[in-house]
């Protein structure tokens, strides 16, 4: 299966990702790096990863979100890409790209949802005092951070943490389980029923 991943940003779960490719740990072929930011970091590591199609489309080009994503799909069609991995991508899918890719689009969220959605979950929850935190794999559905999990991993909020240290620990688990999960994808492990995944 070829895969895609979108990511705004620095891209370290891309780049876990692109080292588990090397090792051969993901059975799936990542062959398209998106953004929606022209100085994406990601951008630069896929470059140097030669990722085949590496591309980027500016939003305020178009209208609408809508509009945006339809660009989007239409791209994704063209290079063949079976199923999308989100890493740290800032922007909200429109339910037509949901739709266009139903059920084989995954997002990592770093706090064991349904707590702490959004985008500052980590300090959220550091700041809220739980003991356990952690990481969610999740297919992307109409709404955000909310669809069926894949899996999740628990971190240990120690009392000697740091907001840094426990997001230091919080990434180290990302950059293991997205690499894993998107393998489990890949090789048709992942099976949607409703709310639930059966993986396996
Ligand atoms: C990660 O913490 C991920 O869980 C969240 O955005 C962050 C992206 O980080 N969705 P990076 O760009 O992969 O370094």
């Amino acid at each position: 299966m070829n895969f895609a991943v979108f990511a705004s940003g620095n891209g370290t779960n891309l780049q876990a990702i692109i080292d588990a490719c090397r090792k051969k740990k993901i059975k799936g072929a990542l062959k398209m790096v998106f953004s929606d930011k022209p100085d994406a970091f990601a951008l630069t590591r896929a470059r140097k990863a030669e990722v085949p199609c590496i591309a980027w489309i500016e939003p305020k080009a178009y209208k609408t979100r809508e509009a945006f994503d339809k660009a989007v799909v239409k791209l994704l069609k063209a290079e063949g890409i079976d199923f999308v991995v989100l890493a740290g991508f800032m922007r909200i899918l429109s339910s037509g790209f949901v739709r266009a890719y139903k059920n084989r689009i995954l997002n990592i969220h770093p706090a064991l949802l349904p707590a702490f959605k959004g985008v500052h979950s980590i300090k959220e929850a550091f700041e809220y005092g739980v003991k356990v935190a952690g990481v969610t794999v999740h297919i992307v559905d109409e709404e955000m951070d909310h669809g069926p999990i894949v899996v999740q991993a628990a971190v240990e909020v120690k009392t000697t943490d740091s907001l840094a240290s426990l997001e230091g620990k919080i990434h180290e688990v990302e950059h293991r389980l997205y690499p894993q999960a998107v393998d489990l994808f890949a090789r048709g492990k992942i099976k949607v029923v409703g709310r639930t995944v059966r993986v396996g």
